[in-house]
């Protein structure tokens, strides 16, 4: 069953679009990330969501009723969503558990449902035994943990976030993410996340929207993005990536520094001459002595060694198969070639996505 339906949404700011034509379906209990580099629209689009901004064309439906229109807009208040904004701020002057309750208090809910509610959802948030805790005397985490045990307690039928982690320090970011989710599965509450962190969307979400100068470039699971990104956008924003350009001559693919047969690739006739195919670094084998023969349909291209960089847990490899072309390839730590060396990357059509050019 569909619960949130935005169809066809734009915003203007002055004339100029912020958001353009956004179409997302979001189910009951599904969790939403809109992803894409500073400035592409996604605050803006949640901003529509929560009701703060009207939209300029399309509507914002949730369970069949219209929340937004250009004529009309149902205010944030009776959309029973609940906002965490970048800058959250918790109220100085209450302890943690007047902090959650206070959304409570204010519905008139009775005295002993609001102690009950506190106490679950400061469990969840493992803030139990710093419930009468000011903010003052919490870490940043901690903090973060209390907007959030805020925003959840009112059980509002969705939940949206924008960015909230951007304040906190990388190795904070990294644990609230998996906080971030484990809430949403015991609440199991629609979230709609807003993010410019890939790994962030990738982490939390059952679906991301990738966004790109206020338009969708792909809406899909972190899976399908990853590994058949339809775009250019995509496939370099979602992880490294080679992006070779190639042409089509008859049956076979010209690399420009190598060749494959066009009959390894499905898909293809839609895209034209020109294309680009998406090859991440860590899909591509490489050895140093000439391999024997192909057992799993992949293709062997020789290549110079141009670059090395070591990081511990993996080498990174820029090779030269031809032309002015230059592949980046990541091994294992112990897969150790000399700048100059000739090695054989073990390339298989299966890991290339083609991208019209
Ligand atoms: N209130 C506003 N007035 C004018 N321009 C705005 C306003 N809000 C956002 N914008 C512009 O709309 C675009 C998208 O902004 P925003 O939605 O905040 O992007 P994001 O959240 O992805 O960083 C930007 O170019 C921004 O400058
Ligand atoms: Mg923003």
């Amino acid at each position: 069953m569909i619960r949130l339906a935005i169809r066809n949404v734009g915003k203007d700011f002055g004339g100029v679009p912020a958001v353009r034509d956004f179409s997302l379906d979001i189910a009951a209990g599904e969790f939403v990330s809109l992803l894409g580099p500073s400035g592409c629209g996604k605050t803006t689009m949640l901003r529509m969501i929560a009701g703060f901004i009207a939209p300029s064309r399309g509507t914002i439906e949730l369970n069949g009723k219209v929340l937004s229109s250009p004529s009309a807009s149902l205010p944030p208040e009776k959309r029973g969503m609940s906002m965490i904004f970048q800058s959250y701020a918790i109220w100085p002057h209450m302890t943690v558990a007047e902090n959650v309750g206070f959304g409570l208090k204010l519905r008139h809910l009775a005295a002993n449902e609001i102690t009950r509610r506190i106490e679950e959802v400061l469990a969840v948030v493992r803030l139990s035994n710093l419930s009468t805790r000011y903010p003052a005397e919490l870490s940043g985490g901690q903090q973060q943990r209390v907007a959030l045990a805020r925003a959840v307690v009112i059980q509002p039928e969705i939940l949206l976030l924008d960015e909230p982690l951007s304040n906190l320090d990388a190795n904070l970011r990294e644990e609230m993410r998996f906080e971030i989710r484990r809430l949403h599965d015991e609440f199991k509450m629609t979230t709609v996340y807003v993010t410019h962190d890939q790994s962030e969307a990738m982490v939390t979400s059952d679906q991301i929207v990738v966004m790109n100068q206020g338009a969708v470039e792909q809406i899909d699971s972190p899976y399908a993005l990853y590994n058949k990104p339809r775009t250019r956008f995509v496939a370099s924003f979602i992880g490294r990536t080679n992006l070779l350009p190639a042409t089509r001559a008859g049956e076979k693919i010209d690399f420009h520094g190598f060749t494959l047969p066009a009959d390894q690739f499905d898909g293809l006739d839609d895209l034209g001459s020109e294309l680009r195919f998406s090859l991440r670094p860590q899909s591509i084998h490489i050895t140093r002595s000439q391999p024997g023969s192909s057992a799993k349909g992949e293709f062997w291209v020789p290549g110079k060694v141009l670059k090395r960089s070591y990081f511990g847990d993996r080498w990174d490899y820029a090779i030269n198969p031809g032309g002015d072309l230059s592949v980046q390839v990541s091994t294992e730590p112990a897969q150790r070639c000399e700048i100059g060396e000739t090695v054989w990357m073990a390339i298989n059509p299966r890991d290339m996505v083609a991208i019209s050019a």
